[in-house]
C-alpha cells in the first residue's frame, strides 16, 4: 500500500497525514509493554466483562494496567466500572481516569452520549478513534487491555491497524452463532498479522462446549478460560462493580487467564 501511494519519493498529502497520525499514536503507546485486545465480532458475548475482570486480575498481580474502551459509538466500560467522571477535554493530552488503580479511558468520558447517541458513518468513527488514540496519554504501563466493539469493519479494523496490539483474546459463548462470529473475528485478526493468545468461553454451562473448542481449533489456539453463566455478573456490572471484586471464583478464573498472557 505504501508503494502504491508513494512514487519516486512523492507521497500524497492525505496518505502522509494518516502515516503521521499513526506515528503519533505509536509514540503515545510506546510506554506500554503489552497491548491486549478483547474481541469478538458478535455483540453481547461478554467482551467488556472479560476486559474489566482481566484488567483487575493483572492489577492484582501488581502490574500497571490501563483499560481502553475502543467502542466509540456504544461505550459501556465506564458503566461497568461505575465511573461518572469526565476527562478534562479542555486540556490536551487527555488523561485517563483512575479506578481501583487502573487507568481507564473511554469516549463516554468526553460527552454524555446516552441520550444523544453517536450516529456516525464509518469515516467519522475512524477519525474519532484516531483523535482519541492520538490525544490520550497513558504513560508507562505493563498492560493496556483494549475492549473492542463488535463487527469486522471500520472500528475493529482501525484499532488493529493503529494500536500495535500484541494480540487478542477472542471471546465466545457456547452457542454456534457466537462461535461462527468469533471464528470470523479471529480470522480477521490473523489476516492482519495479529497473534491470538487464546479463546475465553463466556456464559459457559458445565464443560467447555464443542463450539468453543472449534473456535480455538480453527484459530490454531486453545481455550484459555471458561466463565460460567451467573446472574450475579450483570447485577454487579449494572451497579458499576467489577465482578471479580465480589466473586472469588470469578477472580480465580481471571487470575488463571492473566497467567496465560505474555509477561
Ligand atoms: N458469565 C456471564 N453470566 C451472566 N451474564 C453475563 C456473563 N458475562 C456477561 N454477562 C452479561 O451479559 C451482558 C453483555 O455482556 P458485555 O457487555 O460484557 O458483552 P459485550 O460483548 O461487551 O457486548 P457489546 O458487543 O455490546 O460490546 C452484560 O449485561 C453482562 O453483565
Ligand atoms: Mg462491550
Amino acid at each position: 500500500m505504501e508503494a502504491e501511494n508513494s512514487r519516486e519519493g512523492q507521497v500524497h498529502p492525505s496518505f502522509a497525514g494518516v502515516m503521521r497520525h499513526r506515528e503519533v499514536i505509536r509514540q503515545k503507546l510506546s510506554g506500554i509493554r503489552h497491548k491486549v485486545g478483547i474481541y469478538s465480532a458478535k455483540g453481547g458475548v461478554g467482551k467488556t466483562t472479560v476486559a474489566v475482570n482481566l484488567a483487575y486480575a493483572l492489577k492484582a498481580e501488581g502490574f500497571r494496567v490501563g483499560l481502553l474502551d475502543a467502542d466509540v459509538d456504544c461505550p459501556n466500560l465506564s458503566l461497568f466500572l461505575g465511573i461518572s467522571d469526565k476527562m478534562d477535554a479542555s486540556r490536551l493530552p487527555l488523561r485517563p481516569i483512575e479506578k481501583d488503580g487502573i487507568k481507564v479511558a473511554s469516549t463516554a468520558m468526553l460527552v454524555d452520549e446516552t441520550k444523544n447517541p453517536i450516529i456516525w458513518r464509518g469515516p467519522l468513527i475512524v477519525k474519532m478513534l484516531y483523535d482519541f488514540f492520538c490525544s490520550t496519554e497513558w504513560g508507562e504501563l505493563d498492560y493496556l487491555v483494549i475492549d473492542l466493539p463488535p463487527g469486522t469493519s471500520d472500528a475493529p479494523l482501525t484499532i488493529m491497524q493503529v494500536s500495535g496490539l500484541d494480540g487478542f483474546v477472542i471471546v465466545t459463548t457456547p452457542q454456534k452463532i457466537a462461535s461462527i462470529n468469533s471464528i470470523r473475528s479471529g480470522i480477521m485478526a490473523k489476516r492482519l498479522g495479529m497473534h491470538i493468545f487464546g479463546v475465553v468461553e463466556n456464559m459457559s454451562v458445565g464443560e467447555t462446549s464443542q463450539n468453543a473448542k472449534d473456535v480455538a481449533g480453527e484459530l490454531g489456539t486453545e481455550v484459555i478460560g471458561s466463565l460460567p453463566f451467573d446472574r450475579k455478573l450483570p447485577e454487579l456490572s449494572d451497579s458499576g462493580i467489577a465482578p471479580c471484586k465480589e466473586l472469588s471464583d470469578v477472580a480465580g478464573i481471571f487470575r488463571s487467564i492473566a497467567g496465560k498472557l505474555p509477561r
